[in-house]
């Protein structure tokens, strides 16, 4: 049966793509196509249920809530760690290794990123994942199988399996970027920001409804197995490879180490790429490579004889709270500001950190005057972790958000299901200023010269209040500021004039629109190519748009129909800022609406060129001749898809054909 074929089809493509995605970092088609696909699949299965396989991509987007976690007894003990703080630690590690052993480790060890998650273990029972759970106490954990199953980087299915039981250990966690971008919506909803990416992790993790868990952009890394005589390897190196191989992502920085010197060199490497790596680690993993040597060597209590953590020194410090400052941001958010005595954290002198909202300094009990212990986890921005309660004295003061705006005196207004406090008043200085900083930034049209320290001195002279006025600044004025020459005045005027015609996506972005950002910043102008149609699109069409939601389109339409925000935009528009689309309006693309599929070899364009080629058109690529397909491409030695294009009555391409209708071709 056709809809059988397809459904089988496109489950198999689907999790091909997964694993090139996360496994071999190597994805052939974009998010957007891998989402068509999938909404293919999603239609087919809703009209035959009964059809969808067990392996289904679309089983990953969550399914019941559940009432509480059941408890799950591991088969084997997942081990803890004994803990290094030192190279010698290390070297200590290795002699008692040998000591036990009664002779030196020749064979090597693995030397693996300690990543700063959760750890969780996967059972699969002929090569379908059966449960999955949370550590627990090492012998009793949560059954997080719903939830684990939302995660695309775990495979439903292994894709070759040699054992009837696999039970598969690794970390799960969270990117510092989709971290981010979690607690922007987070904040922008008005709900708790996490404190960092690993309790981001755990609360996504540990959510009742899977559905939430889908939602968060959670990651996986596998780095052992329960029993390792369930697979075909001899060390950990090799065991690592054979669970890249049957489709789990490993961490690309696991290094086999002959010896101690180079175990240390790869920790060296590690300190020093750390901040730079996209997630957070917290140390390094030095495990004898020898699966025979690691049985020989056992487990003393709780942990493996055979395997050490090197921890990253501890970057927590005591220092003082002397104050708080309460910040309004851009779109009027007020937020608490910790102003500390001065403390060296991890190379850096830190005398400021968030405390997000009054939720937080409620939930920490902070005081101004307590000794508070600091902390910068990874390269996220330091926050305070709590106060050390023992040395208060009773001179500390409670911390109250104000009333009223500190910068317009407005009555800040705080709705109830919200957990942060906002200035109504548009016209509020410090919003302002806070827009003026990010329309220059790099998050707006990213005018050089105009940092954030520059456009506060421009807004302090009184030089700008509003953006428009960036268009008309005087060179004299300029080159006579403190700090400013005339080669300054000259390159800041001349970097003015560049954003005059800034691309379409930048201008949207550095408006500085509530919920729009600059992924949606791009997808609106690939959908309507001008900020007139942008303007006059209502909260239907917005949300039409896959990418936009209903948050997002409500805030777009309060933007363009607030009247201060229609004068500003004129007087933008009169001092000759005119952004322009880059990309056209995806409905004037040549291919826009088409589904292509390609067959047989091309000659002048690889598969890859070729499948970018229609992409930059606006259209869609297939893999088989589908009812949807709209074109067929066919190389030299076509089959069968020929054959069935012909039947069906498809418009055939030939390479040349193709390459003419994207405007390429070649003679
Ligand atoms: S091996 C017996 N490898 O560290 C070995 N653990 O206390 C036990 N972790 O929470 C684990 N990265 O989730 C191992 N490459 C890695 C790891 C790793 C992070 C975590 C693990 C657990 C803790 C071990």
């Amino acid at each position: 049966m056709e809809a059988a074929r397809r459904i089988d089809e496109l489950t198999k493509e689907l999790n091909e793509h997964a694993y090139r995605y996360h496994v071999l970092d190597d994805p052939l088609i974009s998010d957007g196509e891998y989402d068509r696909l999938f909404q293919e699949l999603l239609k087919l299965e809703e009209a035959y249920p009964g059809l969808a396989a067990e392996d289904s991509p679309t089983r990953r987007v969550g399914g019941v809530a559940l009432d509480k976690f059941e408890q799950v007894a591991h088969r084997l003990p997942m081990l803890s760690l004994e803990n290094g703080f030192s190279d010698q630690d290390l070297r200590d590690f290795i002699l008692r290794l040998e000591r036990f052993l009664n002779e030196p480790v020749s064979t090597g060890f693995s030397a693996e990123p300690k990543m700063d998650g959760l750890a969780v273990e996967l059972v699969y029972q002929q090569g379908r994942l059966i449960t999955g759970s949370t550590r627990g106490d090492g012998l009793i954990g949560e059954d997080i199988s719903a939830q684990l199953k939302t995660i695309t980087a775990i495979p439903l299915s292994l894709l070759r399996s040699n054992s009837d039981l696999l039970e598969v250990r690794g970390e799960v966690y969270m990117e510092k970027q989709g971290f981010a971008d979690l607690n922007d919506s987070q904040l922008a909803q008005g709900l708790q920001p996490f404190a960092n990416p690993r309790n981001a992790a755990a609360g996504s993790l540990r959510q009742l409804d899977p559905s939430i868990t889908a939602q968060r952009p959670l990651r996986f890394f596998a780095y052992g197995v329960g029993d390792p005589e369930s697979t075909p390897c001899a060390s950990q190196t090799e065991l690592l490879d054979y669970l890249r191989q049957i489709g789990f992502p490993t961490c690309p920085y696991n290094s086999f180490c002959i010896d101690i010197v180079e175990v240390i060199r790869h920790f060296e490497r590690l300190t020093s790429i750390r901040h730079q790596l996209p997630y957070e680690i917290d140390g390094m993993v030095v495990k004898v490579d020898e699966l025979g040597l690691q049985n020989r060597l056992g487990v003393k209590s709780r942990a493996p004889r055979w395997a050490i953590a090197r921890k990253f020194p501890a970057t927590q410090a005591t220092t003082t709270l002397t104050g708080v400052e309460f910040q309004v941001g851009r779109t009027g958010a007020v937020t608490p500001v910790a102003l500390l005595e001065p403390v060296n954290l991890d190379g850096a002198t830190v005398s400021r950190a968030t405390l997000h909202n009054q939720g937080e300094i409620d939930r920490k009990d902070l005081r101004v005057g307590d000794a508070v212990l600091v902390q910068r986890a990874g390269d996220v921005i330091p926050e305070v972790v709590k106060p050390i309660v023992d040395r208060r004295d009773g001179n500390e003061t409670p911390i109250k958000l104000p009333s009223r705006c500190p910068a317009c005196d407005s009555d800040l207004i705080k709705p109830d299901d919200e957990a942060v406090t906002r200035c109504p008043n548009l016209q509020c200085p410090a919003q302002l200023l806070r827009g003026l900083i990010h329309y220059c930034s790099k998050a707006g049209l990213d005018i050089e010269g105009l940092g954030k320290r520059y456009v506060e001195q421009l807004y302090e002279e009184k030089i700008i209040r509003e953006v428009a006025d960036l268009y008309t600044m005087d060179r004299q004025v300029l080159k006579g500021l403190e700090g400013w020459g005339e080669k300054s005045a000259d390159n800041v005027l001349a970097a003015i004039d560049q954003a005059r015609k800034p691309p379409l996506a930048d201008f949207i972005a550095a408006l500085g629109i509530r919920f729009i950002g600059e992924n949606s910043a791009s997808l609106l102008e690939s959908h309507f190519g001008s900020l007139d149609k942008l303007a006059a699109a209502t909260e239907e069409e917005l949300i039409e748009i896959d990418g936009i939601g209903e948050q997002a389109a409500r805030s777009l339409v309060d933007y363009f129909t607030n009247e201060r925000i229609i004068e500003i935009l004129s007087q933008l528009s009169q001092a000759g800022v005119s952004p322009v689309a880059a990309q056209k309006a995806a409905a004037e693309l040549a291919l826009s609406g088409a589904t292509l599929v390609f067959t047989g070899s091309l000659t002048k364009l690889s598969r890859d060129e070729a499948k970018k080629l229609v992409k930059e058109h606006g259209g869609t690529i297939a893999s088989s001749v589908t009812r949807k397909v709209t074109h067929v491409v066919a190389g030299e030695k076509a089959g069968s898809k020929l054959t069935k294009a012909r039947e069906a009555g498809k418009t055939i391409l030939s390479e040349e054909e193709f390459l003419s209708l994207v405007g390429r071709a070649r003679e």
